[in-house]
């Protein structure tokens, strides 16, 4: 026996390694399709399920259902002397959603090799300067984002095409870690239109890497 405190005896069992990242934690999803009977909106929420499921609490952010506006407005701009600028009370509540969440995940289909424009808008809106980036202390560090993207290529056309480094780039690299979030994945889902059932399977892999 060791004393409580002890050290422990030789021959005795190590203890089990700490997870990376233990389970549980505030999740904010981010939902980014018109129709709720699409592929990304059932991927959206078995995610929350999945989730849910692994201890973390849910905060479904589902843009068109909640019609969020992704047209900038004066009030939203940013005044680069004013870092502390107050802006909207909408863009003010998404920014309380994303501070309240240890991991932020976002779900999409990719259109036009980027962001459709709702979730483009709300990044432009909310992610904005001196919230999200503009500080040497950045607000957001030390949260952890998930990229769920729906593509239509094959893996293999789109990798040889050189899209997948191109978005995978853009979102952990330009967005992610350009606003303090270093330890981003890109999960990109891909044939979309013919992978069928498999589609959600191929899309859990990339939460089971990220949310063990
Ligand atoms: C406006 C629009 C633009 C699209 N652009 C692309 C694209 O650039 N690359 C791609 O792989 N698929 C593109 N697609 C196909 C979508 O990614 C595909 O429809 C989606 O992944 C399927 O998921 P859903 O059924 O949930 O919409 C586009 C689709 C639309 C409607």
């Amino acid at each position: 026996m060791t004393a409580p405190g002890g050290p422990p005896q030789q021959g005795a069992a190590a203890p089990p390694p700490e997870p990376a990242h233990p389970p549980g934690g505030r999740a904010l999803l981010v939902l980014a399709h018109p129709r709720a009977d699409s592929l990304t909106s059932r991927i959206a929420r078995r995610t929350r399920d999945r989730l849910e499921a692994r201890s973390f609490t849910v905060d479904l952010l589902d843009l068109h259902a909640e019609g969020f506006d992704p047209r900038m407005t004066p009030l939203d701009e940013p005044d680069w002397g004013d870092r502390d600028k107050a802006y909207s009370p909408e863009v003010r509540a998404h920014m309380a959603r994303i501070e309240a969440a240890d991991v932020v995940v976002v779900v999409f289909p990719l259109w036009w090799f980027g962001l459709p424009a709702v979730l483009k808008g709300w990044i432009d809106r909310v992610w904005n300067y001196g919230f999200a980036y503009g500080r040497s202390a950045p607000r957001l560090r030390g949260k952890r984002m998930l990229w769920v993207g729906l593509v239509s290529y094959q893996q293999a056309e789109f990798a040889r095409l050189g899209w997948d480094d191109v978005v995978t780039r853009t979102l952990a690299t330009g967005i992610s870690a350009f606003c303090g979030i270093e330890d981003a994945a890109v999960h990109l889902v891909y044939d979309s239109l013919e992978a069928g059932e498999a589609a959600l399977t191929a899309a859990d892999e990339g939460l089971d890497a990220f949310a063990p």
